[in-house]
C-alpha cells in the first residue's frame, strides 16, 4: 500500500471500527483468529452492528479471516499501526504522518510531525513479516500463533526502554517521545547511515565519536548495542554529529555474553573504518578506550 493512501485509510476508521479492533486485538491473546462471538462480547457492541464492523474493516483490509473451522478474525500489520496510530493522536503526541524514512528488514520508520510542529520518526517494529509462511508452517505443529504481535510489541518497548535510558545519559541517539504496541515515536535525525558515505573529510574524527558514544553507553547507561555496524549509524554532511539508532536487540552489562556482544559490536564498526577509509587503530585500544575509558594513542591526538 502507498504510503499516501495508508493515511487516507487512517483517517477513514470511524470509533465503532476501532471498537471492534481493539476487541480482535483483545482476544488474539487466547486466540489466533478470535471467534465472532467474541468480538461481540469483547466489543459490547449490538451483534448487528459488530456484523457491519467486521465487514467493514475486512473490506479496509485491517484484518484477516477464516470461516471454518469456525468464524473468525485477527488483526494484520495495518490493523495493529492503526491501533498505535490512534493512540498517538489521542495522546497529543502526534499530528501528522508524512513519507517513509527507511524501510528496513524488522521495522517501517516514517516521518511525523508533532503537535509542536517537531517533526519525529515513527518506527513499527515488524518482526515476523518476513515468515509469514513459516508462521503457517508452525502453526501446524500447534506453536503459538499471533507471535508477530506479541514479539513486535516487545521490541518496541524494549527499544524505547533503551533510548530513555541512553538518552538520559546524553549518548547520541534519537529523543524518545512515546511508545505504543509495536510502535516508538522518536526525534527525527537528520543525517544519512554511515554505509552510504564514499568518503569522509575525517574519518578518524567520525570512528572516534562513535566509540565515545558506545563507551558512554557501557560506561554510564550499562547497555551494549548488540548490531552495532554502518547500517545503524547515522552521520550529516558535516560529519558533525553521529547518532546510533535502532536498539531494540541490546544487552545491559549483566548479560552474561556482555563482553562477548561488544567486542562483535566493536569488531564490525572496526573492520568497516578499516576496510572502507584505511584506518588502522588497534582492537586492544578500542576495546580499553570503551571498557577501561583508558585513552588511546589516536585519541589523544584526537584531543588535542
Ligand atoms: N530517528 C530516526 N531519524 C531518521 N531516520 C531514521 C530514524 N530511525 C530510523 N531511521 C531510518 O530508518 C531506517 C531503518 O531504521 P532501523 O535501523 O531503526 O530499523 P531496522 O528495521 O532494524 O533496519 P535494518 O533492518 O535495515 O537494520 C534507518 O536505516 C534510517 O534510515
Ligand atoms: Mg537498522
Amino acid at each position: 500500500m502507498s504510503f499516501k493512501s495508508f493515511m487516507e485509510k487512517f483517517k477513514e476508521i470511524e470509533a465503532e471500527d476501532f471498537k471492534v479492533l481493539l476487541a480482535i486485538e483483545s482476544g488474539m491473546k487466547n486466540y489466533e483468529y478470535v471467534p465472532f462471538e467474541k468480538i461481540v462480547e469483547y466489543s459490547k457492541l449490538p451483534i448487528d452492528k459488530v456484523e457491519y464492523r467486521v465487514n467493514r474493516v475486512s473490506r479496509l483490509r485491517l484484518v484477516r479471516s477464516i470461516t471454518s473451522p469456525y468464524r473468525g478474525y485477527c488483526l494484520n500489520y495495518i490493523g495493529y499501526d492503526f491501533l498505535a496510530l490512534r493512540f498517538f493522536v489521542n495522546s497529543g503526541f502526534l499530528e501528522a504522518v508524512g513519507g517513509p524514512l527507511g524501510v528496513g528488514k524488522e521495522a517501517d520508520v516514517y516521518e511525523a510531525l508533532t503537535p509542536e510542529g517537531d517533526v519525529a520518526a515513527l518506527k513499527f517494529h515488524r518482526l515476523g513479516r518476513i515468515s509469514f509462511r513459516q508462521t503457517a508452517k508452525v502453526r501446524s505443529y500447534g506453536k503459538p500463533k499471533t507471535f508477530w504481535l506479541f514479539r513486535s510489541k516487545i521490541a518496541a518497548e524494549k527499544e524505547y526502554e533503551a533510548l530513555k535510558k541512553l538518552y538520559s545519559y546524553g549518548v547520541s541517539v534519537p529523543k524518545p517521545i512515546s511508545q505504543n504496541r509495536h510502535a516508538v515515536l522518536m526525534g527525527k535525525i537528520e543525517g544519512i547511515r554511515l554505509i552510504e558515505f564514499k568518503h569522509l573529510k575525517d574519518p578518524e574524527n567520525v570512528f572516534l565519536k562513535i566509540l565515545e558514544n558506545v563507551k558512554l553507553a557501557y560506561r554510564k547507561a550499562g547497555v551494549i548495542h548488540a548490531d552495532l555496524s554502518e547500517y545503524n549509524v547515522l552521520l550529516d554532511e558535516e560529519e558533525r554529529n553521529i547518532q546510533i539508532i535502532d536498539w531494540p536487540q541490546y544487552v545491559t552489562i549483566n548479560h552474561p555474553n556482555a563482553q562477548q556482544i561488544l567486542e562483535r559490536d566493536l569488531k564490525n564498526i572496526s573492520k568497516f573504518f578499516k576496510r572502507k577509509f584505511n584506518l588502522e587503530i588497534s582492537f586492544k585500544d578500542v576495546l580499553d578506550f570503551v571498557v577501561l575509558g583508558k585513552p588511546v594513542k589516536k585519541v589523544q591526538i584526537f584531543l588535542q
